[in-house]
């Protein structure tokens, strides 16, 4: 491990990864960037013009490297597989964005690699780190909400031909799905951080916005193990962009603002019961940083203390296998039960 328990970080594709080095550097008590790699010169140099005593290197070299500790992949996802792969058994320890990979066979995969190498993989859900969110999660594991009756999901997002321009976006090989796998999985990441895995999933998709191969629109009624109901509605085309994830409970209803790229954190609307406010107010939501800073928070105390990871291969695992169901269901038109074992068809991944 890096002296000084400073975690020595690659970032490898610059694109959404200038967010993750904005992370870094609000951590830079506990991170520091020391090497970028990204064929693209311009992104290089936007960011080496901004961080010192920072290495330009090709993906090879991060591996090779003995002064890093940490590969950040933000690469498309069809490279997430190999590069897990081969910065695992390099020796290092590994973020990745989402999709971490394109099934469920391939998340066990990476999981077996994981243990064989003693080295971890944490994917990213940076969305969950949000005050608003977290307050929610501390009702519920202090026993304030009562059962859970339902949950709705929103996502009105817009893309259009520029975000399409990457020649892998908009593709079943490039990036595994559309809206469901790229976007929604966020939201209902959320969902189930709260709520817990899901055990049954009916939808439909379509692609009606953009000329494009996968979904960009989706609608999915999902049930979760003690049978509360969730209902999600996607899509790209949204003229207003918002997000809201709304959830029903006994004792309490409790519902995002609407920021479409940030509606984890405060203000969300709490309506307890009357006989509920005192113990609603009493309850303590642990305090974290917003998006990418807070999970990486949690990231170093994973690899320098010990803790579990924030977000780990069975949160991945979940995301995927709950994509991978909407896909299956509105290929067949059925309801299809969760989890997907292994002889299952769908368990090495589905395009509609
Ligand atoms: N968590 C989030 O909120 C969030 C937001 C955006 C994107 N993402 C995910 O991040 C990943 C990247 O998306 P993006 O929007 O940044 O895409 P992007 O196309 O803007 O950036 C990807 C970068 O990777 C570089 N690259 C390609 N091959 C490479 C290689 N072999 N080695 C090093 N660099 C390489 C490209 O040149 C490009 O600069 C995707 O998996 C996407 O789903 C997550």
């Amino acid at each position: 491990m890096s002296t000084g328990d400073r975690l020595r970080v690659a970032i490898v594709g610059l694109g959404i990864g200038m967010a993750h080095a904005a992370a870094y550097v609000a951590l830079r008590d506990r991170f520091v960037v020391r090497a970028v790699s990204d064929p693209d010169d311009a992104r290089v140099a936007a960011v080496t013009g901004w961080l010192r005593d920072l290495t330009v290197l090709s993906f090879d070299e991060v591996c090779a490297a003995d002064d890093i500790d940490v590969v950040d992949l933000c690469t498309p996802p069809y490279l997430h597989l190999a590069q897990i792969e081969q910065a695992l058994r390099s020796g290092k320890h590994v973020v990745c964005e989402k999709p971490l990979v394109a099934s469920l066979a391939d998340l066990d995969r990476v999981a077996a690699l994981s243990e064989a190498t003693g080295r971890r993989v944490m994917p990213v859900f940076q969305y969950r780190y949000g005050a608003g969110l977290q307050r929610l999660k501390a009702a519920v594991a202090a026993g304030v909400t009562g059962r859970a009756y339902t949950a709705s999901v929103e996502v009105g997002w817009r893309r259009g031909p520029e975000y399409y321009a990457a020649p892998w976006r908009g593709t079943w090989d490039g990036e595994f799905g559309g809206v469901l796998t790229t976007h929604a999985v966020h939201h209902l990441d959320m969902v189930m951080e709260v709520l817990g895995p899901m055990a049954s999933v009916s939808a439909q998709v379509a692609t009606r916005v953009n000329d494009v191969e996968d979904e960009d629109c989706a609608a999915a009624v999902l049930t979760t193990a003690d049978g509360a109901l969730v209902s999600l509605v996607a899509t790209l085309g949204s003229v207003e962009e918002i997000s809201r994830n709304r959830f029903c409970f006994e004792h309490l209803s409790a519902e995002s603002h609407t920021g479409p790229y940030d509606h984890a954190t405060e203000p969300w609307h709490f309506c307890p019961t009357a006989e509920t406010s005192e113990r609603f107010a009493a309850v303590e939501a642990p305090s974290v940083r917003d998006g990418f800073a807070g999970q990486f928070e949690g990231l170093h105390a994973a690899l320098v203390d010990g803790a579990p990871l924030p977000v780990d291969l069975d949160d991945a695992r979940r995301a995927i296998e709950v994509v991978t169901a909407c896909y299956a269901s509105a290929a067949a038109q059925r309801l299809v039960l969760l989890p997907l074992e292994p002889d299952d068809p769908a368990y090495r991944g589905v395009r509609p």
